[in-house]
């Protein structure tokens, strides 16, 4: 056994009618766990080593809290003892190395490491993860399978009550699992579990931000931050802007964006940006687009693919608006955050 394993969680599972986990809520999930700990598992519950879900009954439960304590981990032995008064069913999952997912507690569990910001958006593996979730309706009554929906539905209809259905989709709102410390959200419904909100980042109501996504630092989120796209401190990306996703048709380049860029409203990026970068508002670069590369007395120097600028730094996009034409300069005035605005997340 190596001397440390990539992660675990105890958490709250809820099964579908043939026993198959569609959601676990991990409270506190562990990243690079420490042997101590792995001890505890493997003494104290049927964990025996490798990738690995058990469910949790309290007599394990008694014994990985005693194990923990020993062990000195204070914060997990409690919420082992925690579990214990769950009616729901109790989730030890433990994780020794980072590949692929092979179940839906596995992938929550990586999913929660992101939106935790234990783990950057890309340093967890998840291929495969979309074929091991099941679509789930997130009801006010919890998650439910969305092929069990209508028999539940009537169930509750019969009881007098009527199951509000928020959302039919793989991915639940992040924010029912994690709100972590210092970020503002406008609609909880447009931030996915699996999203990373960098301490400082206001996310307003039309923003939207993907899972294995999103923010490292300070950000005003107006615009769509899509699957595997990253954005760096201090970057603002405007109204209804758009960021390519790699999941349907975006190509293959992953996109990031660098410190100190601002995306104007309506404009959108087909390839990454570096720092202190500004795209004018309304305009979208595709990656093969062509672009007037300007000096300093706006002559175009050179024509070039838009990609062969991706990740470049201190550029200024804009549509001419006499030719139609994008063009790039030099940026001279990069952006600041409006302090005002982010103080009180
Ligand atoms: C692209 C942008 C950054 C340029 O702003 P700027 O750097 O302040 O530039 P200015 O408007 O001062 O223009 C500088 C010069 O370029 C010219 N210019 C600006 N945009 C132009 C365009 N699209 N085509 C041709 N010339 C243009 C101006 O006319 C001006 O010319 P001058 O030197 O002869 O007077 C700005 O138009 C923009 O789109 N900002 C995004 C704002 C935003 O969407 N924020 C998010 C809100 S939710």
């Amino acid at each position: 056994m190596s001397d440390q394993i990539f992660a675990f969680g105890l958490g709250i599972g809820t099964q579908n009618n043939e026993g198959n986990w569609l959601e676990v809520f991990y409270s506190a999930p562990s990243i690079n766990v420490e042997q101590s700990t792995l001890d505890a598992l493997l003494e104290s519950t049927n964990y025996e080593g490798g990738n690995s879900t058990l469910v949790l009954e309290e007599g394990d439960l008694n014994r990985l809290h005693m194990s923990l304590l020993k062990a000195g981990n204070i914060e997990q032995a409690e919420l082992a003892s925690r579990l214990k008064a769950s009616t729901q069913p109790v989730v030890l999952c433990v994780l020794a190395t980072n590949e692929a997912p092979t179940n839906p507690a596995e992938a929550y569990l990586k999913l929660q490491l992101i939106s935790h910001r234990l783990a950057q958006p890309h340093s967890v593996v998840l291929d495969g993860m979309f074929g091991l979730l099941i679509n789930t309706a997130w009801t006010s009554e919890g998650p439910i399978d969305v092929r069990e929906l209508a028999d539940r539905q009537l169930s509750a209809r019969m009881q007098g009550r009527t199951i509000e259905v928020f959302s039919v989709d793989k991915f639940p709102k992040m924010l029912n699992f994690v709100v972590p410390t210092g970020i503002r959200v406008g609609d909880g419904a447009r931030i996915r579990l699996g999203a990373h909100l960098g301490e400082g980042t206001t996310v307003m109501h039309e923003g939207f931000v993907n899972f294995n996504a999103g923010t490292l630092g300070s950000s005003m989120v107006e615009g769509r931050i899509s699957a595997g796209v990253v954005v760096g401190n201090g970057s603002d990306l405007g109204g209804g802007c758009s960021t390519m996703g790699t999941l349907s048709g975006g190509g293959n380049i992953v996109i990031g964006v660098g410190e100190k860029c601002l995306i104007g409203a309506n404009a959108g990026i087909g390839i990454g940006l570096g720092d202190r970068c500004t795209v004018e508002s309304g305009l979208y670069i595709t990656a093969g687009s062509k672009v007037a590369v300007l000096d300093e007395n706006n002559q175009v120097v050179s024509t070039v693919k838009a990609r062969e600028l991706s990740g470049q730094s201190d550029l200024l996009f804009r549509r001419n608006s006499e030719t139609g034409a994008i063009e790039c300069k030099t940026n001279k005035t990069a952006i600041a955050l409006n302090e005002a605005l982010h103080a009180h997340n």
